[in-house]
């Protein structure tokens, strides 16, 4: 070949090198863009994982109860509040008839659904976790847990909000976001009944609560979503190992903290946990949540038993089932 074949060749030789590093730092930075570092998500993932601890539950469980399903009780609940809606099936098409039961459609479109489950443990004071935590595709907070001052510590976003009556915030505006979903944990009769009274405007009922909730919420009624009671039905079964029947007097059930995990396993491809655990039996002076000075001392007579619990969570934490952000 003479020299200009060479030269030319040369030439096209560097051209196709230039275009080739350019198309990988092209693809880099703009076909796989990587602003903020986000854990890789396999699709699937949790569902996996949990099968372990669940066995061969279906995922054709609705997250949310639904209207349609009690309009004609075609397989009606085994069991009573908490684990079943036996019973309480005409209050709660009362309920059905003015809340919602649909995902969000950002979260149903979601491929990979990445979800923490924000505890109100007292580790996440001066955790800084806040950005981290606002980086999940959904953000599951707990009771009446603030956000408002804590935003360093704890994120800002709330996609679910999981609460009873008697742990309700007296102000939601303050503590969520405008599309925040509250998901009512229905303990008993009285639960549906109270946020049919509230969203309906009817006659309060004080009686029946073992805390006063509130009697005035200020929420629109197509942010209430009313938890399936099969989450609590599992977690209390196949983690805890509770009987399903208690008589009266022990009636031990699963904190909202264990149900939201279980709930999370469900919802999710990848479940983070922060903010849980209790501090060890003897320590007493230690604080329990983040936001408020009580102690252990408080949760006697809860029907939680938190030990039991720790030893459920360790285990998810062993299989890789979860995975923490603050210790254990
Ligand atoms: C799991 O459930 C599916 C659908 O309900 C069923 O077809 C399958 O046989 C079950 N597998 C086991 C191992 O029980
Ligand atoms: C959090 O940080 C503040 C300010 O640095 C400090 O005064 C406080 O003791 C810390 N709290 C805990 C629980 O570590
Ligand atoms: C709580 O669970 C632990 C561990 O499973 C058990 O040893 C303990 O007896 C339980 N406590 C109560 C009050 O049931
Ligand atoms: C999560 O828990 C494990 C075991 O309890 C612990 O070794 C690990 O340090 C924890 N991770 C974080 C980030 O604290």
């Amino acid at each position: 070949m003479c020299p200009a074949g060479w030269k030319l060749l040369a030439m096209l030789a560097l051209v196709l090198v230039v275009m080739v590093l350019y198309s990988i730092s092209r693809e880099d930075s703009f076909y796989f863009p990587i602003p903020e570092k986000k854990e890789p998500c396999l699709q699937g993932e949790a569902e996996r994982k949990a099968s372990k601890l669940f066995g061969n539950y279906s995922r054709d469980q609705p997250i949310f109860l639904q209207l349609k399903d009690y309009f004609w009780v075609k397989t009606p609940s085994a069991y009573e509040l908490p684990y079943g809606t036996k019973g309480s099936e005409d209050l709660l098409l009362r309920v059905l008839a003015i809340t919602s039961s649909s995902i969000p459609e950002n979260i149903q479109s979601l491929r990979c659904r990445r979800c923490v489950v924000v505890g109100n443990g007292h580790r996440l004071r001066n955790s800084s976790l806040g950005d981290a935590i606002n980086k999940y595709d959904v953000v599951i907070r707990l009771n009446n847990a603030p956000v408002a001052g804590y935003e360093g510590d704890v994120g800002s976003k709330t996609t679910m909000r999981l609460f009873y009556p008697e742990s309700a915030h007296f102000d939601p505006k303050v503590e969520n976001n405008p599309d925040t979903l509250l998901v009512l944990v229905a303990f008993k009769a009285m639960d549906f009944h109270w946020i049919e009274t509230i969203l309906s405007d009817k006659k309060r009922v004080r009686k029946g609560f073992w805390k006063q909730p509130p009697l005035i919420w200020d929420v629109n009624p197509k942010q209430i979503r009313i938890l399936n009671p099969f989450f609590m039905e599992i977690a209390a079964d196949k983690l805890l190992s509770l009987p399903m029947q208690q008589p009266q007097k022990i009636k031990q059930k699963p904190t909202t903290g264990l149900l939201a995990i279980t709930l999370a396993l469900h919802l999710c491809d990848l479940v983070h946990i922060a903010g849980f655990g209790y501090p060890d039996a003897y320590n007493k002076k230690q604080t329990i949540h983040y936001y408020e000075q009580i102690t252990l001392k408080s949760m006697v007579g809860s029907g939680h038993n938190v030990s039991q619990e720790a030893l459920a969570i360790k285990r998810m934490l062993e299989m890789g089932a979860v995975k923490n952000l603050t210790s254990f």
